[in-house]
């Protein structure tokens, strides 16, 4: 299911191909991020990429640490969940402008945070690009569930899938809003 405008062609597969075992295929049985080769995807100037190195952590924790879910997050907690996602980052030449990161077992159930596009490039379907190259990962195909929590964004990624949960009262969570030691909502 994709958002209105045009989808995005084909990723480019960056790097060398994942070595396996001998005899095996050239696909890892149990991918993560740190072995998963990078992809690339452009939709005019922009690209996304999930390739870590091309991240800017100034960028990233800059947004995160003053947005609305995740206010006064340290900048080594960003490091670390960086380190442990699948990352989206959104470049205009080499500056990033926007971020969403996935985390997954690649098998069965993927969870979507972090997005954001910076404010002056809000309004130009950029969240729609990045949530077309995430949803046609290769490794995200075929999962059982996503969730993902949002405040008022519903409408963003209603249109790939996403719904309100249809049994709430099946999910349980442990939350801890004040962890970073700043109230938020
Ligand atoms: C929410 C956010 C990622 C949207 O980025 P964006 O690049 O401006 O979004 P797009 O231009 O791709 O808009 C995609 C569609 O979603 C709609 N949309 C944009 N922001 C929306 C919002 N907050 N709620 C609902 N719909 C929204 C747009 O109208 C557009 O619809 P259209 O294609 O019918 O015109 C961006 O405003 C942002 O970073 N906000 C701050 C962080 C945030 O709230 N992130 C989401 C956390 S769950």
């Amino acid at each position: 299911m994709w958002g209105g405008r045009s989808r995005p062609p084909d990723p480019v597969h960056l790097g060398k191909a994942i070595q396996g075992k001998a005899g095996e295929g050239a696909r890892p049985t149990h991918p993560n991020s740190s072995s998963m080769k990078p992809v690339e995807y452009h939709q005019g100037q922009f690209i996304v990429s999930t390739d870590p190195a091309r991240l800017d952590l100034d960028v990233i924790h800059e947004f995160l640490t003053h947005c609305y879910w995740a206010k006064g997050i340290p900048r080594e907690v960003v490091a670390r969940s960086i380190e442990n996602s699948l990352c989206f980052g959104l470049f205009d030449a080499a500056q990033q402008v926007g971020f969403a990161r996935v985390i997954s077992d690649y098998a069965t159930f993927a969870y979507l945070g972090d997005v954001f596009i910076l404010e002056g490039y809000r309004g130009r379907g950029l969240a729609n690009f990045l949530m077309q190259c995430i949803m046609q990962h290769p490794e995200l195909q075929g999962l059982r569930r996503w969730t993902l929590a949002t405040r008022d964004a519903h409408g963003i990624y209603a249109r790939f899938g996403f719904t309100p949960l249809s049994r709430a009262d099946r999910f349980m969570e442990i939350h801890h809003p004040d962890v970073y030691g700043a109230a938020r909502s």
